[in-house]
């Protein structure tokens, strides 16, 4: 039914490098494509993994400016965190490389040109915003202003980030420059635009008719967009950050982001494999696998495939583009710019050596079919009570049971018992479950089918008990023993994709070298006679203060937020001075101030206001002020306003006050003494 692939390739969505990359990017796409590429290669596949970091578009320039440095020097920055951060978390690119090398230009210039001859763009003259002040145009994230679709504030001018909708800059309402805040004007500039209107009935085709077995998430996805009807790209943007568009005329234009980014999986590969890389891209026994995020699924299953299919040349559209949902960060949207993130370089800092941790909550919770939460509480139970309590305890169990009867050398088994047969059955239907699920995509489930296997392991030793048949059946406990060692083996090749670290190490002290997924499921992978290692700790448990170190770090960046988002209140519409005068401000001298009984914010004032008559007024102060420390102050407060009743009080009038950003309010009163009744003008 299938149909029967020499090799795959597998492509991973390029980082923008204007940061480093989080846990949402790598659940999302990286620990995905890195599971899926170690379990092809385990089974012995022919099999690549290329990606890149993304080092054009808008908000790297905007991160220069603001940092007053070159967008090459920001690129050069995360583009060496990336690529080293990912290396320590395993992810097993066999290239990774960047957009602003030779090689990408080189084929993304060939790419735009090869399209520009066979007339495949639209060249098109249109009006785009200008900054004056700036002199520049407002391409994409350069603009920002109201949705007109979910009028959400602050919409970029290529996609709400509310909604989801991808716009034209054009379309927003009331934009503004992002470079100096000026309202932006019109003006006259030409760009290629990619028809895609004239390739919908073709991706129509291949994806609605073509690829039924695509994730529901994806394939939705196309079709509301193919339903909506196709409208021409324009590929080209005035910036001066990018591939330039090589043709004449075009000046100041470079290539859009989105058009050449996707291009570098294309050069990746030719970096990887300078003479063989076509194989890869145009023979049709080859499959093309893209791991996204689903913020990115109409540019991999529509603009991308148009490009190739304009293209020609035999490229190859992808065979599966298993896009993942979004992860969250205690409950809260994960953001670059915001600092909501947990980076995987800091993460790889403070927690050395626990790489396979954050592999197994990251996947364990993938947001495979909806989005997904990540909190540093469900991190250590999964880590506690999953990884040490049932993988690690097994195994050590296992090992060090072997040790202590045997000196560590594993014994001949006897003739396998029903029981030790029941097991290896479990695991050979336990592995073609895995095997269905990877195929799938289901990450998720195959980690759990996994986390089986070690549950087998413990229930296995939990009705064997070797430890009591020691000192009854010594032959049994040899063979018991040797079948425990033998669930080890197969726990190392089960669990290589998801927690190679692990398994690396306990293949070791299993005294072994080579694993293939063929294996998995055998009874005599570690030969009698062979002398284990010194049993390890393969996990260790993760205490409440390192978990509380990560939190208190959480809750520190939201308070900084909020203080950082705090503006002044917009001015005011003009008032002409009369119309100021009638508000009757004076100053008051506080005779007496209490607490409102079972009214957490009011504090009751008595007033000299200067006529005689004690003056009664209500104020939502009390959780900034002892009321004592109120007495004999003066204030100022409005005195003609209507009467109004608070928790059965009239209050006469209104305390003024000042707020401050974090929202507490600070009493107004003059900086000398004065008369009680004076008038404030
Ligand atoms: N940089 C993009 C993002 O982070 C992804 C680019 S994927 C590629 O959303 F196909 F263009 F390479
Ligand atoms: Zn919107």
């Amino acid at each position: 039914m299938e149909k029967k692939f020499k090799r795959t390739l597998i492509t991973t969505a390029l980082p923008y490098a204007n940061g480093p990359v989080h846990i949402g990017h790598l659940a999302g796409v990286y620990v995905p494509a890195d599971i899926y590429a170690r379990y092809l290669r385990l089974r012995g596949q022919e099999v690549i993994m290329v990606g890149g970091s993304d080092e054009h578009g808008v908000p790297i320039t905007i991160k220069a400016k603001a940092e007053g440095v070159t967008p090459q020097d920001i690129v050069d920055r995360y583009h060496a965190i990336i690529r080293d951060s990912m290396q320590g978390l395993g992810i097993s690119f066999d290239v990774y490389s960047r957009t602003t090398s030779d090689i990408h230009s080189e084929t993304a210039s060939e790419f735009f040109r090869r399209l520009y001859d066979k007339g495949e763009f639209v060249e098109k003259t249109s009006m785009q915003l200008y900054d004056e002040q700036a002199g520049q145009f407002l391409a994409d994230r350069y603009v920002t202003g109201e949705c007109p679709h979910c009028h959400a504030q602050g919409a970029y001018g290529d996609q709400c980030e509310k909604c989801g909708t991808s716009l034209n800059a054009t379309d927003l309402i009331n934009p503004r420059s992002a470079i100096t805040g000026n309202v932006p004007v019109l003006r006259e500039t030409h760009h290629w635009y990619l028809p895609l209107d004239r390739w919908e009935s073709r991706l129509r085709e291949w994806i609605l008719e073509g690829h039924k077995e695509w994730k529901v998430n994806v394939y939705g996805q196309c079709k509301s967009w193919l339903d909506l009807g196709l409208q021409p790209r324009a590929v080209s943007r005035d910036l001066d950050w990018g591939v330039p568009v090589p043709v004449e005329g075009a000046e100041g234009k470079v290539l859009y982001v989105w058009f050449d980014a996707p291009i570098g999986y294309i050069s990746n590969t030719k970096e990887l494999l300078p003479d063989s890389w076509e194989r890869w891209w145009k023979d049709p026994e080859s499959r093309v696998i893209n791991f996204i995020g689903k913020d990115n699924i109409v540019f991999h299953c529509i603009v991308f495939p148009a490009m190739l299919m304009a293209y020609g040349d035999n490229y190859q559209l992808p065979d599966n583009v298993p896009a993942n949902e979004f992860l969250n960060l205690e409950g809260d949207k994960i953001s670059t710019s915001r600092n909501w993130a947990v980076w995987l370089h800091e993460y790889l800092r403070d927690f050395p050596g626990k790489q396979d941790v954050l592999r197994y909550v990251l996947t364990a919770n993938a947001p495979e079919t909806k989005d997904n939460d990540f909190t540093w509480r469900d991190f250590q139970a999964r880590n506690n009570s999953e990884l040490v309590a049932i993988l690690g305890n097994f195994v050590n169990r296992a090992l060090v049971l072997t040790q202590k009867y045997y000196g560590g050398e594993v014994q001949p088994a006897g003739e396998l018992a029903e029981a030790d047969r029941a097991v290896f059955d479990e695991l050979r239907r336990l592995k073609s479950e895995m095997e269905t699920a990877l195929d799938t995509f289901h990450f998720r489930e195959a980690l759990k089918l996994a986390m089986d296997m070690a549950r087998t392991g413990n229930r296995y030793l939990q009705e064997t008990e070797p430890w009591k048949l020691a000192k009854t059946d010594p032959a049994r406990t040899a063979t018991v023993l040797n079948v425990a060692v033998q669930i080890c083996a197969n726990l190392a090749i089960a669990f290589e994709p998801f927690l190679p670290f692990m398994s690396e190490k306990l293949v070791g002290m299993l005294g072994g070298d080579n694993i293939s997924w063929d294996m998995l499921g055998c009874d005599d992978l570690v030969p009698a006679g062979t002398r284990l290692g010194q049993p390890e700790l393969l996990f260790e448990k993760i205490e409440d203060d390192v978990i509380q170190a990560q939190v208190d770090r959480l809750t520190r960046i939201k308070e900084e937020n909020r203080l950082k988002s705090w503006r002044p209140a917009p001015q005011q519409p003009d008032v002409d001075f009369d119309t100021f005068c009638k508000a009757d401000l004076r100053v008051a001298t506080v005779l007496d101030c209490v607490k409102v009984p079972k009214a957490d914010k009011l504090l009751q004032f008595t007033l000299d206001d200067g006529t005689g008559t004690p003056r009664t007024i209500v104020s939502g102060i009390a959780r900034y002020y002892d009321p004592a420390d109120l007495i004999g102050k003066q204030v100022c407060f409005i005195a003609n306003l209507p009467v109004r009743k608070l928790r059965g009080i009239e209050s006469q009038g209104m305390i003024l006050s000042a707020e401050d950003r974090d929202g507490r309010l600070v009493v107004m009163g003059p900086t000398g003494a004065v008369a009680p009744g004076a008038q404030v003008k």
